[in-house]
Order: C-alpha cells, then structure tokens, then sequence
C-alpha cells in the first residue's frame, strides 16, 4: 500500500537569554537602528555558556512529540532527523544522543548538514523513508547554537544570528489528500559557491595542512551582500518548481514561510513569486536568523498566533551554505504547536 508522509506535531523552544539589537550596540561598533533597518531583527536568543545543541533539541523534540500525542518511549517513532551547523561535537552526529534523551529506543538517528537549509533537507529526507516504507513515524528537528560559532570580531554576523530548536513529527498515511501530507519537495545545491558561507577551520581540510590554523578560522564567515542575492534567486527557483510540480498557481500560496534571515529577503522573496507581503510569515525580528531550526520557530510561532489555519496552502523555502536550498509544500493539518 503506498504511504504518504504528513505532519501531525509542532514544536519549538528558544534559549531563554534573549539579546536585543540595544545590547549588540553595547558590544559591537554597530547601532539598535542599523541592524533592524538592514536586517528587520530586532532581537534573538543566545544559549547560556556550555549550553549545546542537543539541549534545545530534546526541548524541541519533546515539546512535537507532545503535540503529535507521542510517549517519549521505545518504538514512538522510527527515526530522528537532526539538522544543524553546530553539532554538539565533530564525531559523532547529535542526532543519537537527542533520540536516547528522549527515551526513544535504539532508533535510527542522524545529522544533516545543509546549513540553513537543513530543516527542508531532513524534511524531504524523512519524508523519503516514509513513502519509501522505511519508517512509520519519524521526528524532524532544526537545531542551532550560533553564538557559539560567532567571531566576536566580526559585527555583520554576530548580529544576524540567534540561537533555537524547532521540530516536527511525520507519521505515514494512506491518502494523498489529508491536510499535512508532504505534496512535494525540491533541493539543490551549488558547491563552487562554497566559500560564500563557511567555518574554513576544524575538518580534515585543515588537520591534514602542515602549519598551526588560524583562530580566526574558527569561526561562522558569510559574504552577505553575495549570500543575499544568491538566497532570493535559489528560493524563488526552488518555489517555483515545486509549485510547477505540485500544480499549484503562485498566487494559490496562502502563507510563505521563507528561511528567516532577513526582512528584505523575506519581501524581496513574496514579490519575485508574485505574492503580497502580507502572506510571508515573518518571525526574523524575535529570533534573528537561526539557520536550521529557523523554518520550524517560524511555523511554531505561526500557529501559536492563530494565523495559520488547517487547510490553507503552506510553501517551505530555505536558503544556505554549501550552497543548498531547497522548498517543501504541504496544506496545513490542524494541530497545535506546543
Ligand atoms: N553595523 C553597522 N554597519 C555594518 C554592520 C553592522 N552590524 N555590518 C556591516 N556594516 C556596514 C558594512 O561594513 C558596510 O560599510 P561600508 O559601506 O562602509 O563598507 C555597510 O554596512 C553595508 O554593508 P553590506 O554588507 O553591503 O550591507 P547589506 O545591506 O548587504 O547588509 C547583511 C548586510 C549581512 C545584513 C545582508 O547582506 C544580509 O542579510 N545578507 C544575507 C544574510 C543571510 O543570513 N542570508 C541567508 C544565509 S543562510
């Protein structure tokens, strides 16, 4: 029998610290006004030190499980999906230690590595061993502790990023036409544009070149003016093909939730495809841009408002190192975020 993959649990959880734009001023040669011009931010949340990835994870992957009416047990999914850039360590990936915490068993558990496009990355990924029969119930989690990979030199970052954890339950379903069934996805990808968002240290690149790394080479590095142009074209194709794909006309979207990093890529994005502002939910300037976990905070947040009802047509897009990207499409299932 064939099997459809669709969303049946919602959850998100922020590092309680949160850091406005005033504060950065005080810390970086910048100003509160400059960065929620450029930027639309107006705050994030940064993880207390020796807080990891793997903590706001397991929030986030419990607080779906509940919303999915989940037992954080053995056997209450197949699979745990982790998406971030700042793995708890190098080696191993995060992904088991979260399914372990979280009582879930011995079940498969992996990373994703797509940058900011991570979280429609795993999405496409736990979708697939769904519909290919692999799994029954997979969780789905963006993950990221960015202000531990910041270069505290460096004020065009620093203030763009946030840390946070959003996650989602996929369950296999008989029919195409229920609300939260994945309709579709498409991903790409472009590695000779790989210098545009790197951290140049801390892999085998590095370890196996004679000489003592830079410090410096440490850190998060982003072309933003070169990234910014990149990321409204790569989501706009991306959009644009799977719509073509999934049959439905542009103008049809009811709610574009485009990867949060910055207000004017938000609008820029809703005007290429021809939609007004209004439907591109925005929560950037709450959280800043965080990376994977950024597309499943903005949903959580969607819902928790009330303005993203079951039934309405709901387009994924994201944008990010490697380059990647990638776009997802679903009508929205009721269900309430916890
Ligand atoms: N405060 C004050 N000035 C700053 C600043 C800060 N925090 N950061 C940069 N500037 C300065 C620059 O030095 C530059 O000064 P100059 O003109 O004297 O050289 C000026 O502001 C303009 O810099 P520029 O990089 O051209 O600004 P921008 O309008 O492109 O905005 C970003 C910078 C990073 C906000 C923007 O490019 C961006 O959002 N890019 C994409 C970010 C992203 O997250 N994309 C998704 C990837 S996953």
């Amino acid at each position: 029998m064939a099997h459809f993959a669709a969303l049946v649990g919602l959850g998100s959880y922020l590092p309680p610290r949160r850091v406005t734009n005033e504060e950065l001023a005080t810390m970086f040669d910048t100003s509160a006004e400059w960065i929620a011009t450029r930027t639309g931010i107006r705050a994030r949340h940064w993880a207390a030190p020796g807080v990891a990835t793997s903590d706001l994870a397991v929030e986030a992957g419990h607080r779906a499980l509940k919303s999915a009416n989940l037992p954080l047990e053995p056997g209450a999914v197949d699979a745990v999906v982790l998406a971030t850039t700042t793995p708890d360590h190098p080696c191993p990936a995060t992904a088991p230690q979260v399914a372990a915490r979280l009582g879930l068993g011995t079940v498969a558990a992996y990373d994703i590595a797509a940058v900011c496009s991570g979280f429609v990355y795993a999405l496409a990924t736990a979708s697939a061993q769904i519909t290919a029969g692999q799994a029954r119930r997979v969780l789905v989690i963006g993950a990221e502790t960015y202000s531990t990979i910041l270069n505290p030199a460096d004020r065009t970052t620093s203030v763009i990023f946030g840390d946070g954890a959003g996650a989602v339950v996929l369950r296999a379903v008989p029919d195409a036409d229920r609300p939260g069934v994945i309709l579709g996805v498409d991903l790409g990808s472009d590695g000779s544009r790989q210098d545009l968002i790197t951290i140049p240290a801390g892999g085998s690149r590095e370890r196996s070149t004679p000489g003592e790394p830079d410090p410096q080479d440490r850190y998060f590095t982003m072309q933003g003016k070169k990234v910014f142009a990149e990321a409204v074209n790569r989501m706009g194709e991306s959009a644009t093909a799977l719509l073509d794909r999934v049959g439905w006309p542009a103008g049809s979207v009811d709610h574009l939730v485009g990867h949060q990093a910055n207000i004017r890529i938000l609008k820029a994005l809703a005007q290429r495809l021809g939609l007004p502002e209004e439907r591109a939910v925005v929560n950037v300037d709450r959280v800043g841009n965080t990376s994977a976990a950024s597309i499943p905070l903005a949903l959580s947040d969607a819902v928790a408002a009330g303005t993203l009802p079951s039934g309405s047509r709901v387009l994924l897009t994201a944008f990010g190192g490697g380059l990647t990207w990638g776009a997802a499409a679903l009508t929205w299932p009721d269900l309430s975020a916890a």
